[in-house]
């Protein structure tokens, strides 16, 4: 090795040795006669001290050094002259005194601090990862995303699970967003699809008999990006044969809690994690991705403005729309700005309006009507704004903001609502992780854009035995043995227990809008597997990405991800995508139309 010690390894106990270090020049600082260099490696920071009086030619040589140079030291380890110890630093009581250096490569200036955390353009730290990636913060992340997988591949080994591998060049499978696909050369006009998750190849090794499988799988998706998507990320993918919801919840439950107090003991937990319906979550969160680490629950208050005389609470009721809403403590004297904004929000959702009441604090009136601010109080008597307030468990001082619509858009809206003011009231405490089992999920939702029904998960999923009869007569109403697993307002993950049995399963795919023959096409290897003694099986797929930016309690799982690509599926640092040669193209049998205008 050319050093001796790594840079953060050093302390009083060293105090006397000979020791070489290398690694990149962090700071440097010139006090006339003596050079100080804060030299850092993967492992930390040393402070090096150059002085003329032990070998002029190395404080010759130091006079050189600029940030980011790549060097190696020699020179005994001294304590630090007393009062100039650094206790930030782990090494802070000693430093070296350097007899000799070695200048193994020079720097152009970076485009930004890499020894700062201040905030740079997020296209020039892409542009420039490699370097993003020397800065603390992106090395603790990926530092913490390698013990966190070594977690999990520690836990499912102790627990029978089997790593296997599943093929990058496959057939298409449907996990909702669209296909990257790979031209083949060899077979003309054929193609590759890269594997959205390695859905049908797990439950093909349940079939194979492996009864316990994991994977470290990295999937493909064509899809609109956001803060929590890129289109290739890691899942753990796991699954079980003989198993019920129950088994991998709970072997879920005790991956997560385990993981986070060995790996991020600073993180607490909700303890157990709560199990909610699909119904249940939707009508207190609107959203089957509630954030629960606080509270300000959606209410519905339909039933008793039902008989109201405003307009807004009337047409939405006429219309089989709710009057839901929810209550902000403390808010009651949100200037006319703040409610605005609010209404802003609601109406980039689709909302008209919003309805705010404002219980003004200090207002002693008896009648509650003249207590609260609110253009509907004049169409409300005293007992339903009791019964609203009591609905709500308000007091005085709080406000609330009120959604009429249709119930999809009232819960999309107070869900974006919630979060804002959760943000803004400072609610998301940034060390808890509230986990939560979402189970009865419907299987399918029907999709205006195609007249059809989409499964809610992927077509794989079992539907309740007892709601297999109402497939004909009733789809909308089968409930599925689908599960997610939220965490703090993000799906984290994904399951269900399997369809095993091959009628039923083409019996979904029929019911998806699949032909008779495209069923052949598409899943006709499958099906037939699913009939060689296809045990009952179940899985789930927890996002790599999201946990570790949840862990981090991060904002982007672009920050988690060594070399993501943009939010335009760019990756800026190689310029992928980019053109091929004419040459490539006529070997994969490809020729190039020039659209016009892309939509
Ligand atoms: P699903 O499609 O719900 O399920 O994905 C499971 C989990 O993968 C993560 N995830 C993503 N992370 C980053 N970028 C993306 N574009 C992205 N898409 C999904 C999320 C999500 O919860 N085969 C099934 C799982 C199963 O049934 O076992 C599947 O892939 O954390």
């Amino acid at each position: 090795m050319l050093k001796s010690h790594n840079c953060g390894e050093l302390r009083a106990e060293h105090v006397g040795q000979h020791v070489t270090l290398a690694g990149w020049v962090h700071r440097r600082r010139d006090h006339g006669g003596l050079i100080f260099i804060d030299l850092r490696d993967r492992a930390g920071i040393t402070q090096v001290v150059f002085n003329p009086e032990i070998s002029p030619d190395t404080h010759t040589n130091a006079t050189n050094l600029r940030n980011e140079y790549v060097i190696q030291v020699s020179g005994e380890v001294s304590k630090r002259p007393a009062k100039t110890e650094n206790s930030k630093l782990p090494t802070g009581e000693i430093e070296v005194l350097a007899k000799s250096i070695t200048i193994y490569n020079a720097s152009k200036t970076p485009p930004f601090y890499i020894n700062e955390e201040v905030e740079v353009d997020e296209s020039l730290l892409l542009k420039y990862r490699y370097l993003h990636l020397r800065r603390q913060s992106m090395r603790d992340n990926m530092l913490l995303r390698h013990r966190v997988i070594k977690y999990i591949r520690d836990f499912l080994d102790a627990h029978g699970f089997v790593e296997i591998e599943t093929p990058i060049l496959i057939k298409s499978t449907p996990e909702g967003a669209r296909d990257y696909v790979v031209p083949s050369r060899v077979h003309e006009g054929k193609f590759y699809a890269l594997p959205q998750s390695p859905q049908q190849l797990k439950q093909l090794l349940m079939i194979s008999g492996f009864e316990k499988y994991y994977q470290i799988a990295r999937c493909f998706r064509d899809e609109d990006l956001r803060a929590d998507r890129q289109p290739e990320f890691t899942q753990l993918d796991l699954e079980m044969s003989f198993v019920t919801e129950e088994d991998i919840l709970a072997l879920l439950e005790e991956l997560f809690t385990s993981l986070v107090e060995v790996v991020t003991p600073d993180i607490r937990l909700i303890k157990p994690f709560p199990w909610l319906s699909y119904a249940d979550v939707v009508s207190r969160y609107g959203t089957d991705k509630p954030d629960i680490r606080y509270g300000l629950e959606l209410k519905d208050i339909s039933a008793i403005v039902a008989e109201s005389e405003f307009i807004v609470f009337k047409t939405a009721i006429q219309n089989n729309g709710v009057v839901k809403g929810i209550c902000l403590p403390g808010c009651a004297n949100f200037t006319h700005k703040q409610i605005e904004e609010l209404t802003e929000i609601a109406k980039g959702i689709g909302a008209k309006g919003l309805i705010s009441m404002a219980w003004l604090p200090g207002n002693a009136e008896k009648d509650l009507t003249m207590q609260i601010k609110s253009v509907a109080t004049k169409y409300l008597n005293n007992e339903n704004i009791k019964e609203i307030i009591d609905i709500f468990e308000a007091k005085s001082g709080d406000l609330i903001i009120i959604a009429a619509g249709s119930p999809s858009l009232a819960n999309k809206v107070l869900d974006e609502l919630r979060r804002e003011m959760a943000k803004r009231l400072n609610l998301c405490d940034p060390k808890l992780m509230a986990f939560l089992f979402i189970t009865d999920f419907p299987l399918f939702e029907w999709s205006d854009e195609r007249k059809l029904w989409d499964s809610m998960h992927h077509p794989f999923t079992a539907p309740f035995e007892e709601d297999i009869q109402l497939l004909d007569s009733n789809p909308g109403k089968v409930r599925a043995r689908h599960y997610d697993i939220v965490c703090n307002g993000y799906e984290l993950s994904s399951g269900s227990i399997r369809i095993h049995n091959r009628a039923l399963q083409e019996k979904i795919f029929s019911i998806l809008g699949y032909e008779k023959q495209e069923i052949e096409d598409k899943f006709g290897g499958f099906l037939e597997a699913l009939e060689y003694g296809a045990p009952p099986h179940g899985g789930i797929a927890p996002g790599i990405d999201r946990l570790i930016m949840l862990l981090t309690n991060g904002k982007s799982i672009r920050d988690v991800i060594a070399f993501p690509k943009n939010q335009a599926a760019i990756d800026v640092m190689t310029d992928a995508p980019s053109s091929i040669s004419d040459q490539q193209l006529n070997e994969l049998h490809l020729r190039l139309i020039r659209t016009e205008k892309r939509d």
